[in-house]
């Protein structure tokens, strides 16, 4: 095996811990950023263990300045896995557009930060490789998650452009698509201000996250995303767009055969009631 250098965004919880110490136990070396302040980072650069580097994705000194830091300690990076987000919840009319966009600068602009200031270097070195963590719910557009749905939607069809475009330069794009798993990407859902028991909607989007989040507590561990993410690591020609999990995968197939009006159906009939 090829020990290779993975930087891997939102590396302290869930898919991203998860893998950061799966990849780790296989003998990569493996980087994970966090929000939280990490003391000397310089000194966390160790064999075996994930070390963690401060970075917030949704502001670009921030990114910078972690991947200086990587960049000085490592020399290089061989696998860039974009996996920091959160989810919102709340319905379309109850989500400002001011939550919208710190929506969209985390799950998707964020994304985007943190590739633009890695390809340089990955063009520079003729190779590299990005996997983005998007999930189902980008093909699934879910009511009452509509500017999350939204968010991985569009982080799908940017991974698509980007993908082609870096062709040349071979560098390769994945999207990795989770169903339910169970992290604190439930406890860390916010609502939207407006998601109160004024709303005309209330109801329905606390009966349809609930149903959500009992799928996500009862879901796959994050394990099997982590063996999902080694084994397109591991291709010479990694996948565009992978669904993980036997259900979701025979669920992404009924939805692109099935006419749209029934697959619109049986989403209202499972979270828009
Ligand atoms: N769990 C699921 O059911 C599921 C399904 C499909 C897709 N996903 C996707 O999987 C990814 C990981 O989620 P998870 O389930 O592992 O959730 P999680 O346990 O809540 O972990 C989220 C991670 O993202 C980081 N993060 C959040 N906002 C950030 C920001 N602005 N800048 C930098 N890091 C940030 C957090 O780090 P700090 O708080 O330490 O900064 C944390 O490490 C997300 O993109 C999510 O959309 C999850």
């Amino acid at each position: 095996m090829k020990v290779k250098t993975i930087l891997i965004t939102g590396g302290s919880s869930g898919i991203g811990k998860k893998t950061g110490q799966y990849l780790a136990s296989l003998g990569h070396i493996v980087i994970g950023t966090t929000r939280q302040f990490v003391l000397k980072d310089e000194q966390l650069f160790e064999e075996g263990t994930i070390s963690m580097v401060t970075m917030d994705v949704s502001n670009p000194i921030s990114v910078k300045k972690a991947i200086a830091i990587i960049y000085h300690h490592c020399k290089n990076i061989d696998v860039l896995i974009n996996n920091a987000g959160y989810g919102i919840a709340g319905a379309l009319e109850d989500t400002s557009v001011s939550e919208a966009n710190n929506m969209f600068l985390v799950n998707l602009f964020g994304v985007m930060e943190v590739s633009n200031q890695v390809l340089p270097y990955f063009r520079a070195q003729g190779y590299g490789q990005i996997i983005n963590i998007g999930s189902v719910a980008g093909y699934v557009s879910l009511p009452f998650q509509g500017l999350y749905s939204a968010s991985k939607a569009a982080l799908l069809s940017y991974s698509k452009t980007l993908r082609n475009e870096l062709r040349p330069y071979n560098v390769t794009v994945s999207v990795i698509e989770p169903g339910d798993i169970k992290t604190n990407f439930t406890a860390n859902r916010q609502y939207t201000n407006r998601t109160t028991n004024k709303s005309p909607y209330y109801i329905r989007a606390k009966r349809s996250i609930g149903v959500m989040e009992k799928d996500e507590i009862n879901g796959d561990a994050p394990i099997v995303i982590a063996k999902e993410i080694n084994k397109q690591i591991n291709k010479k020609h990694p996948a565009i767009a992978i669904t993980v999990g036997f259900k979701y995968k025979v669920f992404k197939l009924i939805f692109s055969v099935v006419p749209t009006r029934l697959s619109e159906y049986i989403v209202y009939q499972i979270y828009g009631k």
